[in-house]
């Protein structure tokens, strides 16, 4: 008599039945090997393009309902989190697994604090950057290089070491955001001030004049952009989170998997959705436009950029909170006019039936661009700046599958529809 927890599945190919154990809602997809029309049968697959109901892992790091629009972090409620800890204790928290002690806590700041700095070859290796070369290029390659500067990180189960390349990973990252702004703005690069905290620091190197060694970071906006990391340092297996544990589970060095994973960041469906939102937003310029692009986009020739979520089908908690660092941030700066257009915009769509049908709501992009540009940073950055917190997610994922002992190599099947063998003609 097959047991509660089990699905039983005919196949009737062969007239034969198959029990197969559910385990934490799942089925193992190598129980359908099993099934088999004969001796020499590969055994049925699951075909799942992008991930769409596969997980390839067990995680004990961030939980999202997309249904209700619940995010946690090692359970922790992300509202929680943004309105009571800083960025460097979360990130401890998504790394270790609990929020730091006091003394735990600043042990792991002086770790950061003292590894920002970088090799001076980063510096001419940067140089040889085109002047508009896109800041998230000099990044994904300059985390890359790192590799190159750290050989022993190659020991990734060495506990020791990996701890050491964490400190490097997120103190670095940083840095060589604020050096390939500077380098396309063609200003000298600033070191960093180990008496700064984390984005304090980061405000420092970006926008220092390098005449002096005088910079106070307004502190309204380095706490805007302290919450602003914690709401974007880590969100499940998305793309560029699923790239460092694909790209780990080789055992490469994590420099390597991490710059695989800033690269699929980049792109315009990921990361890159906050550069093009402000763009879309630039494009509109005008609430009387709102409409026409909507029509566009319900004809299927854009894609409205910032709404829609793969995981999320209900208001994405991070744009909730966002929506208030906004109001902190424009006290300080004025107010963005790309906000009164993103707000009609948001309006507009939210009542129409095409994105109610799909249940496409604004995510965390839709207005961290406007904070982001009304703070000052031009719009090539914003992708990095998504890039920097992000990395205490990848490393804690990454950490994970590699302590993981079901994790091995990531090597998915294919199903082949191309020729069967012929022969190259008489040439
Ligand atoms: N504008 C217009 N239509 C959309 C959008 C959008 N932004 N997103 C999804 N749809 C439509 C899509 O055309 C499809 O319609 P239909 O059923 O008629 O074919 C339906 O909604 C389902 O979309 P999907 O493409 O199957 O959804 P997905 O889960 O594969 O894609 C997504 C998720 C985020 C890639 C997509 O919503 C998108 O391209 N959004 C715009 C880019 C964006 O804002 N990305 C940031 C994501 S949040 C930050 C991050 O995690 O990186």
């Amino acid at each position: 008599m097959p047991t509660k927890d089990s699905i039983t599945v005919r196949d009737n190919r062969t007239g034969r039945e198959y029990e197969i154990p559910i385990e934490n809602g799942a089925i193992h997809a190598s129980a359908l090997r099993n099934i088999k029309t004969s001796e020499d049968d590969f055994g049925l697959m699951s075909y799942d393009p992008a991930f769409m109901n596969t997980a390839s892992c067990k995680s004990k790091i961030t939980f999202i309902d997309g249904e209700k629009g619940i995010l946690r972090y090692r359970g922790y409620p992300i509202e929680e989190l943004a309105e009571k800890c800083k960025y460097l204790e979360v990130a401890y928290l998504l790394i270790w697994g609990e929020l730091p002690s006091e003394s735990e806590y600043k042990e792991w700041v002086h770790n950061i604090t003292y590894h920002t700095m970088v090799h001076e070859n980063i510096k001419k290796f940067m140089d040889g950057f085109h002047h508009d070369a896109h800041p998230m290029g000099m990044l994904v390659s300059t985390i890359a290089a790192l590799s190159t500067f750290y050989p022993d990180a190659k020991n990734i189960f060495d506990e020791g070491s990996r701890k050491l390349q964490i400190h490097r990973l997120i103190a670095k990252i940083p840095t060589l955001a604020a050096f390939a702004y500077r380098h396309s703005q063609g200003r000298a690069y600033i070191y960093p001030s180990n008496d700064l905290n984390y984005t304090e620091n980061f405000l420092s190197m970006m926008y220092r004049p390098s005449w002096t060694t005088k910079f106070e970071p307004n502190q309204t906006l380095a706490k805007a952009l302290d919450v602003l990391f914690i709401l974007h340092a880590d969100h499940e297996q998305n793309c560029s989170t699923n790239a460092m544990r694909s790209v780990g589970s080789s055992h490469v060095d994590p420099y390597s998997a991490a710059a695989a994973a800033a690269a699929a960041l980049y792109g315009p469906l990921h990361g890159g959705a906050n550069e093009q939102v402000l763009r879309m937003l630039e494009e509109i310029g005008t609430k009387e436009k709102i409409p026409e692009i909507i029509r566009q986009v319900k004809e299927g020739r854009r894609l409205l950029m910032g709404f829609g979520h793969r995981v999320y089908k209900n208001y994405d908690p991070r744009a909730k909170i966002i929506k208030k660092v906004a109001q902190e941030v424009f006290e300080v700066t004025g107010r963005n006019p790309m906000l009164d257009i993103a707000l009609e915009l948001e309006k507009i769509a939210l009542s129409d039936d095409y994105f109610i049908k799909r249940k496409l709501y604004p995510n965390i992009d839709f207005y961290s661009g406007i904070i982001y540009q009304a703070m000052g940073f031009p719009v090539e950055i914003f992708p990095v700046l998504f890039a920097i917190p992000r990395m205490s997610g990848w490393l804690a994922q990454w950490q994970e599958s590699l302590t993981d002992p079901e994790q091995k190599i990531a090597r998915p099947r294919q199903i082949y529809i191309g020729y069967g063998e012929r022969h190259v003609p008489p040439r």
